[in-house]
């Protein structure tokens, strides 16, 4: 198995499914009440959120993959195998989005913001100096991705840096590992905030984003 796959399935536990099912990607369950992330994430934009756009990847991709060599793999093996092959556009498309849900549930939390454990600090301030200056550059990652798409911390080769990806785009297919993802297609904020997208990465950054997560990826928890 690729190691990358291998460890961001291991790392994350995240997205488990069930081989013997007619559909066999499952829905991640929320971490947490639907309420939860009150009052900088509505439980009316979550649910929407979870229940219309997150679940509607995954029964597309399951409907998909069925009947294909597809359905034998793991979600990661899928988001690889698939992206940038024009022929399976679609697939990747879900997938990816399928992941990429799955992954931002966990990288908030209704605990979160605050600072993160000293083992990982240690690591942020010899990337970035300190946590402010990584906040103000997941900051400006999110708030200048043109369009939908996602903003990330990622740890490339032995070092940490912030991205951003276009649409369903992944960090894995470009060899680096996500330790933490912020969404910011419209769906993500627009109830509760309309096009106001700084306002809402601001407060999820002080007050939701999942340190902890991030620190259990890097393996630093
Ligand atoms: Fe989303």
């Amino acid at each position: 198995m690729d190691t990358r796959t291998s460890a961001a399935e291991t790392a994350a536990g995240v997205f488990s499914r069930d081989r013997s099912a007619a559909n066999p990607f499952v829905l991640q369950p929320l971490p947490y009440a639907e309420s939860a992330l009150e009052p900088v994430i509505s439980a009316r934009t979550l649910r929407l959120h979870y229940g219309k756009h997150y679940e509607g990847y995954v029964e597309a991709l399951n409907e998909l993959v069925a009947g294909t060599p597809f359905a034998d793999m793991s979600l990661t093996q899928i988001v690889l195998s698939t992206a940038k092959e024009p022929e399976y556009a679609t697939v990747f498309h879900n997938a990816a989005q399928a992941w990429n849900h799955a992954f931002y549930w966990r990288s908030l939390s209704p605990t979160g913001g605050g600072f993160p454990s000293h083992a990982l600090k240690l690591r942020i301030d010899s990337a970035f100096g300190h946590l402010e200056a990584l906040k103000e550059e997941l900051s400006i990652a999110a708030t200048m991705q043109f369009g939908s798409g996602w903003a990330w911390l990622v740890l490339d080769g032995a070092k940490l840096r912030v991205v951003k990806t276009d649409n369903e785009e992944n960090p894995l297919i470009a060899d680096m590992k996500p330790l933490l993802a912020i969404d910011v297609w419209e769906h993500a904020y627009y109830l509760d905030y309309q096009n106001r997208r700084a306002d809402h990465v601001h407060k999820v950054l002080d007050k939701l984003i999942n340190w902890d997560f991030a620190a259990e990826n890097l393996g630093a928890a």
